[in-house]
């Protein structure tokens, strides 16, 4: 599995996304469509990003009955993204349904990961308004575990967690980790982050990498300091 840097385009339109992409020129780097993006521009930024040469993380964490994640995944599935996710809290049957919709009609099929407990969820409020009892940690293990189980790919997970599931859920199962930050770089509203060095050494296959690259002076440098330093090249 190639290990790689995934950009957050958190924009809120196609013409900002795509102009940020054309400073990229020939460089094709690896995208994440989120739900704002998706939302605003609809289905065709994720035709039109693909059809520039991205490879594109359709970041929609559907959650819903079995029946209309399958649906819905085989809708997606056919706008052409090499990722797409879903959240491990709809259950085995919701996530073997969603695995079942993303094959697409030419046999084909992108990559499925779950979403285990997001980042935004502390214990507190886990066990405040989910009535889950148990400690955060082993709540996103048994997650990652109900993933692998259902055929799943791979996960999204804090930095901190990779080498842990990686652990528990065997080093080809994927780790997608965000709350990446530069050394010398803005936390922002992230709370719990790694460097990009740091989350290669922890074992993280791709990294999402939003702001300190979309709010860089010089996104592209900023790129290519991040692929630097999670590739080492
Ligand atoms: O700008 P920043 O690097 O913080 O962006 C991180 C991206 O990863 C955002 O698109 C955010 O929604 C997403 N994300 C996250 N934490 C999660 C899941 C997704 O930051 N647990």
């Amino acid at each position: 599995m190639a290990k790689d840097v995934i950009i957050a385009c958190d924009f809120d339109g196609a013409k900002k996304t795509l102009e940020f992409l054309d400073l990229f020129k020939d460089v094709k780097p690896f995208v994440k469509i989120g739900m704002e993006l998706f939302y605003s521009a609809g289905p065709d930024i994720v035709r039109e990003v693909k059809k520039r040469g991205h490879k594109i993380f359709l970041d929609l964490k559907l959650h819903d009955i079995p029946n209309t994640v399958k649906k819905s995944m085989a809708v997606i599935s056919e706008l052409g993204a090499d990722i797409l996710d879903l959240h491990a809290a709809g259950t085995i049957n919701m996530m073997k349904a969603g695995l079942e919709g993303v094959r697409r009609k030419d046999g084909t099929r992108p990559l499925l990961v779950a979403i285990t407990q997001l980042t935004s969820t502390d214990e507190e409020s886990m066990h405040r308004d989910l009535l889950i009892d148990k400690p955060i940690k082993d709540v996103v293990m048994h997650y990652a575990l109900s993933a692998k189980a259902s055929g799943l790919d791979g996960i999204v997970c804090s930095p901190l967690e990779a080498a842990g599931v990686h652990e528990t859920c065997g080093k080809n199962f994927l780790t997608i980790t965000p709350g990446i930050r530069f050394e010398d770089g803005d936390v922002g509203d992230q709370k719990r982050v790694m460097t990009p060095a740091a989350a290669r050494k922890a074992g993280s296959d791709y990294i999402v990498v939003g702001r300190p690259i979309t709010a860089a002076f010089d996104p592209v440098a900023a790129y290519f300091k991040c692929v630097k330093e999670f590739l080492g090249n």
